[in-house]
């Protein structure tokens, strides 16, 4: 039997999609081993989460860097020593340099609290919600240097409701991400999704520019399936 691939999780927050992609590797849906998990912040949520669950976890503190450079060399060296093969960023709140996202082309996707390409950045939910939209969501997307402006994989969305401000918005958004990050993973992991010539692929067809719909023939029954 091959050895599993070695997938680490950067994180800087709470860590829910963290929770949901640990889930998902222990019950083999995602066809990978939690070999790291990867914190710039002492005391956070996926921290403590990483802990508790004896996945090996280190907290690397951006500020005990003298710049993105130094620091992103520190996390490549992390990720190396522990033999990673690919890297998911779980609400990873730091930018990484071109020369970080090179090293890692093709193996690093990111979860994006918004329908890309609409609201890259912060604050998605209430400029969302200030734009009026009628629907918001995430989107699970290769990382390329230009900021959350790789290529999608996969995207879920969600209605806003009338009463929706930024919180309540927020809470139906990551109920989608924790369905759609490991469901992209499986497909990374499993090597049915793959990042050429800058484009994203699904079992060797083009992936379109908003990524595949969670909602469309490829909804939650693809992971289960997998278990
Ligand atoms: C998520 O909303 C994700 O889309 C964004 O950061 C948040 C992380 O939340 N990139 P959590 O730490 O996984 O709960």
């Amino acid at each position: 039997m091959t050895a599993l691939p070695r997938l680490a999780v950067l994180a800087s927050g709470r860590g829910s999609n963290l929770a949901a992609i640990a889930d998902a590797c222990a019950s083999g849906a995602i066809p990978a081993q939690l070999a790291l998990v990867l914190c710039n912040i002492e005391g956070a949520g996926a921290l403590i989460l990483a802990r508790e669950r004896s996945i090996p976890a280190r907290c690397i503190p951006h500020g005990d860097f003298a710049d993105r450079a130094a620091f992103d060399t520190a996390l490549a060296a992390a990720l190396e020593e522990a033999g990673i093969d690919f890297v998911a960023l779980a609400g990873f709140m730091r930018i990484l340099t071109a020369g970080f996202i090179r090293q890692y082309y093709g193996s690093l996707l990111n979860i994006h609290p918004s329908l890309l390409p609409k609201y890259p950045g912060l604050d998605t939910h209430r400029r969302a919600i200030e734009a009026g939209d009628r629907e918001a969501g995430a989107t699970v997307h290769f990382v390329t240097p230009a900021l959350d402006a790789g290529p999608p994989v996969l995207r879920g969305r969600v209605p806003v409701l009338p009463d929706d401000d930024a919180d309540t918005l927020a809470r139906r958004v990551q109920g989608v991400e924790h369905r759609i990050y490991p469901l992209a993973l499986s497909w990374c992991l499993s090597g049915r999704v793959t990042l050429q010539g800058g484009r994203a692929f699904k079992d060797g067809e083009p992936i379109g520019e908003g990524g595949i719909d969670f909602d469309g023939e490829h909804g939650s029954g693809d992971l289960a399936q997998q278990a």
